[in-house]
C-alpha cells in the first residue's frame, strides 16, 4: 500500500471545501453558467483541484477493493449512534469556526429542512445520518478517500466527472480490463453490481443496509455520485430499478447542498427527537 505524505492526506484546508465547491458547480439558482466553474477565480479552487488530482489518481479498482476489505470488517470501534455523531464532530479542521458549521450542525440542518417539508421520518433520519461516514477521516484516511464526487471503478471514467483530465494519471486508465465503456461490468447490470470509488457514501450504506428502507439506502450510497444524479453519465450501467430509486437520490440532493443557513441549530433542543428516530430504526450501538 502506498504511503501518503501530509499534503496528500489533507489537500483541503477543510472538508467543507469540497461541498462549498459543489455549490459553485451546482448553484441553487442557475444564474451562474456552469462554464464559469473552470474560470472561477478563487485561491480555494487550486486546493480543490489538487484534491481531485489525488482522488482521480489513486482511486483505482484495486484501491477500492482494499478499502472494502479494510473497513467493511467494522472492527474499529463500537459506539451508540449519537456517540458516533459526537465522535464525527471531533473532526475539526482549519476552517473558520465563525462561518462554517460543524458536521453535526450540517447534518441537523439537512434533516430539519427535510422534516419541515413533511417527508417521512426515515427520510429525516437519512438527512441526519448521511455524512456519518466521514468518521473515516478520524481513522486516518486521506480526504480524497472520504469525500469528493464518487464514480464507478472497473470501467471507463466519464468525462462528465469533475476534472476528468486527472484520470490520465490513474493506472486503471491504461489497464485493458478497466478502460472500456463497460470494463468488468455488463450493460445495464444495475449499480448493486458496480464498485464505486471509496468514500463516506459506500461506507455509510454498508453500515446501514440492514436497518433503513431502500430509498434511504440509495440516498446514502449515491449522494456524492454527481456524475449520475446530476449528469446521467452512467445510464449504461443503471437498471430500471436504479432509475426508479434515483428519484429519491435527486430528491435528497437539494437538502444536502442548499439547507446551509448561518444560524446554527440548537443541538440540545433537537437531540430528543433524533434520539427517538435513532431508536426506532437503528440498533443501540453501531460497530464502525
Ligand atoms: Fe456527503
Ligand atoms: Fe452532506
Amino acid at each position: 500500500m502506498t504511503a501518503f505524505n501530509n499534503a496528500e492526506i489533507s489537500p483541503l484546508t477543510s472538508l467543507d471545501q469540497w461541498e462549498d465547491d459543489l455549490l459553485v458547480r451546482y448553484p441553487e439558482t442557475e444564474t451562474k453558467a456552469k462554464e464559469d466553474y473552470r474560470n472561477y477565480d478563487d485561491p480555494a479552487r487550486d486546493t480543490v483541484r489538487e484534491f481531485y488530482r489525488l482522488n482521480h489518481t489513486y482511486q483505482t479498482y484495486d484501491f477500492v477493493r482494499e478499502k472494502e476489505r479494510e473497513f467493511l470488517a467494522f472492527d474499529k470501534k463500537e459506539l451508540p449512534v449519537w456517540g458516533a455523531m459526537e465522535f464525527l464532530n471531533t473532526l475539526v479542521d482549519d476552517s473558520d469556526p465563525d462561518t462554517d458549521l460543524d458536521q453535526l450542525q450540517h447534518l441537523l440542518q439537512t434533516a430539519e429542512a427535510i422534516r419541515a417539508d413533511g417527508h417521512p421520518d426515515w427520510f429525516v433520519l437519512t438527512g441526519f445520518l448521511h455524512d456519518m461516514g466521514k468518521v473515516l477521516c478520524l481513522f486516518g484516511e486521506p480526504q480524497w478517500a472520504v469525500v469528493g464526487d464518487t464514480f464507478p471503478v472497473g470501467c471507463q471514467h466519464s468525462d462528465k466527472i469533475v476534472y476528468p483530465e486527472y484520470f490520465a494519471n490513474n493506472p486503471d486508465s491504461n489497464d485493458g480490463r478497466y478502460n472500456t465503456k463497460y470494463g468488468i461490468y455488463e450493460p445495464n447490470c444495475g449499480l448493486r453490481n458496480v464498485h464505486m470509488s471509496w468514500g463516506h457514501d459506500e461506507y455509510l450504506y454498508q453500515l446501514m443496509k440492514d436497518y433503513m428502507p431502500e430509498p434511504a439506502l440509495y440516498m446514502m450510497r449515491y449522494h456524492s455520485f454527481y456524475a449520475q444524479h446530476r449528469e446521467e453519465a452512467y445510464n449504461h450501467l443503471m437498471d430500471d430499478h436504479d432509475h426508479e430509486m434515483f428519484k429519491w437520490v435527486r430528491a435528497f440532493n437539494p437538502y444536502d447542498l442548499y439547507s446551509k443557513s448561518p444560524k446554527p441549530p440548537v443541538v440540545s433542543e433537537l437531540k430528543p427527537y433524533y434520539q427517538e428516530l435513532i431508536a426506532k430504526y437503528l440498533p443501540a450501538t453501531l460497530r464502525l
